[in-house]
């Protein structure tokens, strides 16, 4: 077998690097975190956990206490979850002048804004990310990163922006007038899903200033797929191969303003298969492997660890992880749900062949 460290191989079956930084990871709370989260545990060193649970997390003592519920679930080991604000309209200035210092051994490293109504918990959100003008103003002062769900819904008049262009939107619209008003806030673009997005972060995209963070499902999946598969009901929603392939072409760049942010969002079987549905894939149980997996398809496993394990923690002020996780070339498959102590199944992504196996070690 052979065994790659420097990546001068063309033929690689194994595969060592630090251990994976999950930009964007939905970690729920009870009897859902106590199931799932070992499943990010063991494959990541650490992760920005999103705050938008039931109710959201608003304050840093909320999120001392949410932490202290992660790092008490089973299979935990050394990960470290590192936490976020949801930017309601209760959070103010004082409380990111606050998080940004931290306190008990425990800051904030990001607020992330959710459209009002666009996603899972979103309702308490502003309509217009630039109406938080005090908020952003102190983000911008103490070096606060604010993560974004790019995504326009509602258009002036209140009616609905077609779901398949929010993004795209988003990036026309608001983000250019984000990046005007406030020139030294550190923006995360949050699971980039189109082309336009793609575009517009390798134009504009800056390691200290403007990054992106892109899923695994947005890089495997089409539209076409997605609408028949309750599975991939998701948001941002997956859209058409052109821009999956935009969205490749970007990651394949190895830009260091570009990495990996899973978005795993478990949702109950019950609900996610319900008529309604629910947005989010629990894709945690194999993200790093069928990350590995594209990025050997695109030929780039070279630039694998850097997008999994350098480039996020980078932006976030931190060093990468100093441990490390061995990928090794072999077909699997996920075949069982999870279950919650509640008796729930969680459904996660990959019912398919995975070519790349997390090797014990
Ligand atoms: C996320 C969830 O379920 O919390 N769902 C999703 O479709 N991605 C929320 C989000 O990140 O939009
Ligand atoms: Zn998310």
């Amino acid at each position: 077998m052979l065994y790659l460290t420097g990546y001068t191989f063309c033929v690689s079956e194994q595969v060592t690097i630090k251990k994976p930084f999950d930009a964007h990871v939905h970690l729920r709370r009870g009897a859902m975190l106590r199931a799932i989260t070992r499943y990010t545990a063991e494959r990541f060193g650490h992760a920005i956990v999103m705050p938008n649970t039931d109710p959201p997390i608003e304050t840093l003592d909320a999120a001392i206490v949410y932490q202290q519920e992660i790092l008490a679930a089973p299979g935990i080991g050394n990960f470290e979850p590192l936490m976020t604000l949801d930017l309601t309209k209760n959070v103010t200035p004082a409380e990111i002048e606050r998080s940004a210092v931290g306190s008990e051994g425990v800051k904030i490293y990001g607020v992330k804004y959710y459209p009002w109504g666009a996603t899972t918990n979103s309702q308490w959100g502003y309509r217009d990310i630039l109406e938080a003008k005090e908020v952003l103003k102190e983000m911008e002062r103490v070096g606060m990163p604010l993560l974004l769900h790019g995504e326009v819904h509602l258009d002036e008049h209140d009616a609905a922006v077609d779901p398949y262009k929010g993004e795209q939107s988003f990036v026309r619209d608001v983000l250019p007038r984000l990046l005007e008003a406030y020139p030294k806030l550190k923006i995360s673009l949050e699971h980039v899903s189109s082309g336009e997005a793609a575009d517009f972060l390798e134009k504009n995209g800056n390691e200290g200033r403007l990054v992106g963070t892109v899923t695994v499902h947005h890089l495997l999946y089409t539209r076409e797929e997605a609408e028949t598969e309750p599975m991939l009901k998701v948001k941002p929603l997956i859209k058409n191969s052109s821009d999956k392939e935009k969205i490749r072409a970007l990651v394949k760049k190895g830009l260091p303003f570009i990495f990996a942010g899973t978005d795993s969002a478990p949702h109950p079987e019950s609900k996610k298969l319900s008529p309604t549905g629910a947005y989010g894939i629990f894709s945690a149980p194999a993200a790093v492997e069928l990350y590995t997996q594209i990025f050997e398809e695109l030929d780039a496993l070279d630039k694998l660890e850097n997008f999994l394990s350098v480039y996020g923690p980078k932006f976030y002020g931190l060093e990468p992880s100093e441990e490390t996780i061995t990928l090794q070339k072999k077909d699997w498959q996920i075949t069982e749900a999870v279950t919650t102590e509640d008796g729930e199944k969680v459904l996660p992504l990959g019912n398919e062949t995975i070519h790349w196996q997390v090797k014990n070690n």
